[in-house]
């Protein structure tokens, strides 16, 4: 297998605390190299120190070298949330919103028509560019979620499209009741069946058919979406089919059995939790549960931002993620996403680099990204700045010069 080494690295994020550069005390957990260096031999990280230290050694056997002029490298993001299998979008609604019309779940069924409408090899090519879209942005590992076609052989065909770009699969069939089992919309459709008629597809066949090709099980559960008792019956429904659980909850408005549900049946992540009460904070903070917060969509639908700065303090593992989808954060921006986490959340520069990359690969439970490491994958952003703090410093500014997965330029 082949070695390359990759120099004159001007500061390098590990996200391993062992190291220490100098730099504020906030900048620990980021475990800062400065003047670095690194190996990768095939997929793989094998040597991690400063260039010095790799020049002196000099054992390393390298076949080529990357020299990095000096610029910063954070690990490959980590979005564990997204939405992208889905046709059309919603453009009209995002500007009717920003006139002062309110967001609500409802939007989702328009995506749902579009979607339904859309042959195969559209939504293949979607997916395709969409990939190729947050890949060009820094983001080397994804999920991504089912939940646009809501019926028996859609969703899990979004699920095996899904499977094609990323193999952090979450099927959703639980994101709300379509028109035809009752939801809203269904004066003007042929009604199938009832809500229960919908939970008993969602919890039987179509789980058994999307569950090949899924990791994760997750259901909406908030104003206008699915109850409490409804989501825990999806997610145990999941689980008994080797799903793991995550859980979009409190959104829209507080929703503390939610949580606690949430918790209780040991979510990776509960994600959105833009309204928690003190007693959500102190079970999250007592938990393994990561609260993933998208700050694309208080962005986009003009909300009230989550206060991240109560959660880290009160011991809560925090991740940001993107949430992109057509309705409540067509952003597939993880820097965008820093620069908001920021600004509006309370959040430090270290603390939403780490929560951009080792806390979306927590919120996955994997220990093969997010950070700079000895056998973790080589999925590396070199910046086109000397430091992370450009990150949010300079917002809307395009900062990714290359990016590696698995030790391969892929942008
Ligand atoms: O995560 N909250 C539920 N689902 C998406 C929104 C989907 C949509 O509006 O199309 C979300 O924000
Ligand atoms: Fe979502």
């Amino acid at each position: 297998m082949s070695r390359t080494l990759f120099t004159n690295i001007g500061l390098l994020v590990t996200n391993d605390s062992r190291h220490h550069a100098s730099g504020s005390r906030a900048a620990e957990r980021l475990g800062l190299i400065e003047d670095a260096a690194l190996v990768v031999e095939g997929e793989r990280i094998i040597w991690v120190g400063t260039a010095h230290a790799a020049e002196v050694s000099g054992g390393h056997d390298i076949d080529a070298v990357i020299d990095c002029g000096g610029r910063a490298m954070i690990p490959g993001f980590v979005d564990s949330h997204s939405h992208l299998v889905f046709a059309g979008d919603r453009a009209a609604e995002f500007e009717a919103r920003m006139a002062g019309v309110p967001y609500t779940a409802g939007g989702i069924r328009s995506t749902v028509t579009a979607t339904r409408g859309a042959s195969e090899s559209e939504l293949t090519r979607l997916l395709a560019d969409r990939a190729a879209e947050l890949l060009a942005q820094g983001t080397t590992t994804f999920e991504t979620k089912s939940g646009y076609h809501l019926d028996l052989l859609g969703e899990p065909l979004a699920c095996q499209l899904a499977k094609e770009i990323t193999d952090e699969v979450t099927f959703l069939g639980a994101h709300v009741v379509p028109s035809e089992y009752g939801g809203r919309g269904h004066e003007s459709v042929a009604v199938l069946g009832t809500r229960e008629d919908y939970l008993d597809l969602v919890c039987g066949p179509m789980l058994e058919a999307a569950a090949p090709n899924a990791r994760w099980i997750d259901v909406f559960c908030d104003d206008g979406a699915f109850t409490v008792a409804e989501a825990r019956r999806v997610l145990e429904a999941g689980m008994r089919l080797g799903l793991a659980p995550r859980l979009h909850a409190a959104q829209l408005a507080p929703n503390s059995e939610a949580i606690a549900m949430g918790v209780q049946l040991g979510c990776a992540s509960i994600d959105h939790c833009t309204y928690l009460t003190d007693d959500d904070v102190a079970l999250l903070a007592s938990s393994s549960t990561v609260v993933t917060l998208l700050p694309g969509v208080e962005f986009s639908t003009r909300s009230p931002y989550p206060d991240a700065r109560r959660l880290i303090d009160s011991g809560v593992t925090v991740a940001i993620s993107t949430d992109c989808n057509p309705g409540s954060s067509f952003t597939s921006s993880m820097a965008l996403c820093i620069s908001l986490a920021v600004r509006e959340m309370g959040m430090t520069v270290p603390e939403a680099i780490w929560a951009a990359t080792a806390g979306g690969a927590l919120a996955l439970r994997r220990d093969d990204v997010g950070a700079v490491v000895v056998g973790a994958r080589a999925d590396l952003i070199e910046l086109d700045a000397p430091s992370y703090v450009h990150l949010a410093y300079r917002p809307g500014v395009p900062l990714t010069r290359r990016v590696w997965k698995n030790g391969v330029v892929a942008a």
